[in-house]
């Protein structure tokens, strides 16, 4: 069976069932199981001697852990610098944790930013290509197209890109402009979901949990050209990416995050008064933050020229 076959098989069967084995109670984390299945398929099913599994976002292990566990001798690398999401600096001491309970060898955690991690990663490899790699760190747009830049020498011939939060427009464009810059890479499979699960009330969110979490692109490189190209769906509208520039360039940058929070208060003043007024094409998010704006994209899709199983 081709590569793509097997690829598009791991997803199938992830969509069907979920994880690969019941969940045993140590691991927990920011995931979908959908997601989690198809990380675990595609790295049992397409990893040989020569390549590892590699993913940017650890948190507390959830994906890392659930893919080492499934994987027998070959071998699982994150990379966190444990910057986010752990006020109290708990998280690197709860993953060392988990695996030691789970009895797991194979699994390697560097603690560094992403950027410093992929420029070096020729050093913690020891030789040996990635073939599955999951983005699941920092989600601002460079970043975003950033870590699929970096790791381009380190792929194998037939790696697997999954990109979570892709739900998130900025992701999507991230994705689609990394996509035209480099042919030889095909988007092969989309998923997105109505929110951004943190944003449901706990018994809301179970649904996001069996699924897709917060949204996923899955692409391949396809050398020999296999695959028509497949984009993600992206806003033609530039203008937030344009006020990038005038966020860099503004008196005191730095600040610019601490006013997010007075933005709701003065929005309907500006909406009122500024030229928005007039603007039919207004996008208004629902919360406070993490709006993600997919409520129209909800579903999954197989890129056509994907050959089936
Ligand atoms: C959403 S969490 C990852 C969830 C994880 N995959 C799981 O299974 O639960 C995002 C992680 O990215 C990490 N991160 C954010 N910016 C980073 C950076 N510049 N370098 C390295 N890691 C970063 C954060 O510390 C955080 O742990």
């Amino acid at each position: 069976m081709s590569y793509l076959t097997t690829i598009k098989r791991s997803i199938l069967e992830s969509i069907q069932d979920g994880l690969l084995s019941e969940e045993t109670g140590v691991l927990t984390g920011l995931s979908g199981e959908k997601l989690v299945g198809t990380l675990q398929r595609l790295a049992k099913n397409t990893l040989t001697e020569d390549t590892v599994y590699l993913e940017v976002g650890v948190y507390q292990g959830f994906t890392l852990l659930s893919v080492a566990k499934e994987i027998g001798e070959r071998k699982a690398y994150g990379i966190d610098n444990f910057a986010f999401f752990d006020r109290e600096g708990k998280n690197f001491g709860i993953v060392k944790e988990r695996i030691e309970k789970l009895g797991l060898t194979n699994a390697f955690i560097i603690n560094k930013d992403y950027e410093d991690a992929l420029e070096n990663l020729d050093k913690e490899l020891n030789g040996k290509k990635v073939g599955v790699y999951f983005i699941d760190g920092p989600h601002d747009y460079r970043s975003q197209l950033m870590c699929l830049a970096l790791i381009k020498p380190f792929l194998a011939d037939n790696a697997v890109i999954l990109v979570d939060d892709s739900n998130y427009r900025h992701v999507r464009q991230a994705n689609r402009d990394f996509l035209v810059m480099h042919p030889e890479f095909k988007m092969v499979f989309e998923a997105y979901t109505s929110v951004h699960p943190l944003n449901l009330e706990e018994s809301a969110r179970a649904e996001h949990k069996k699924g897709w979490w917060d949204g996923v692109n899955i692409i391949v490189k396809d050398p020999a050209n296999e695959l028509t190209p497949m984009y993600p769906p992206t806003l033609r509208d530039r203008s937030l990416y344009e006020n990038d520039h005038a966020v860099h360039s503004t008196k005191h940058p730095e600040v610019v995050p601490y006013a997010f929070k007075l933005v709701n208060w003065v929005a309907p003043i500006v909406y009122k008064f500024s030229k928005l007024k007039n603007k039919k094409d207004v996008i208004r998010g629902k919360y406070k933050a993490m709006n993600v704006y997919s409520e129209k994209l909800v579903g999954e899709k197989y890129n056509d020229s994907l050959p089936n199983p």
